[in-house]
């Protein structure tokens, strides 16, 4: 049985979104939720292995087996620790979930989205977040942001752009799931207007 709440945040490269994770952690454990920050890819152990693997800029790995990948690592990461926590309760916050294969291996690599939606949904066992925030930035500014370089953000400008317009064509098919939260203002602001759309 689900108890919890399941936010997930996504964005381009740079976007901040583990700065956001974090703080967003910090206010509500000081109001005594209960509280998980978790990512994708990685969140458990198959999921930290598959993520060495499938960001090795050293690997050379097809469109369909990078989405695969992905998803198996999404299974164990639900199986294993999301779908725990939400049961006893927990706030889970998801820095990545299956809206990143969606824009990522869907819209940029030009795999079917429905296809990326038939496997998202058989890799979360049916789980939707019940929040998430989209931290949009334009792509040059995220890409200048970043920390390291692995093999999917190392792809060209147009690859991340084609990434920013399907997170925004997701937000715009999804409202009622979606905030749209400008990742160019100040993280001050970012996290008070995340707080805001959380309460
Ligand atoms: P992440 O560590 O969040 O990168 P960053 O902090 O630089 O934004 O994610 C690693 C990379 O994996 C990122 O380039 C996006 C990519 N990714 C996908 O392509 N598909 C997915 O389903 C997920 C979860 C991540």
């Amino acid at each position: 049985m689900r108890k919890g709440f399941f936010l997930t945040i996504e964005g381009v490269e740079g976007a901040g979104k583990s700065t956001l994770a974090e703080r967003i952690a910090n206010v509500l454990r000081a109001c005594g939720r209960e509280v998980i920050v978790t990512m994708e890819p990685g969140g458990c152990e198959l999921g930290v292995r598959v993520r060495q693997l499938v960001l090795d800029s050293a690997n050379v790995i097809s469109d369909r087996a990078e989405l695969l990948l992905f998803e198996a690592a999404r299974a164990q990461h639900v199986d294993e620790t999301i779908l725990p926590a939400l049961s006893c309760g927990a706030v889970v916050i998801c820095d990545r979930f299956a809206d990143s294969s969606l824009a990522y291996q869907g819209y940029a690599r030009g795999i079917d989205p429905d296809m990326v939606r038939t496997l998202n949904d058989f890799a979360a066992s049916g789980l939707v977040p019940d929040l998430t925030i989209l931290l949009d930035l334009p792509v040059d500014k995220g890409l200048a942001r970043q920390n390291g370089v692995d093999r999917v953000s190392s792809e060209g400008v147009g690859f991340h752009e084609s990434v920013r317009q399907g997170y925004l064509a997701l937000a715009k098919a999804e409202p009622d799931r979606f905030v749209i939260i400008d990742a160019t203002e100040s993280i001050d602001k970012i996290v008070k207007r995340a707080l805001e759309v959380i309460e």
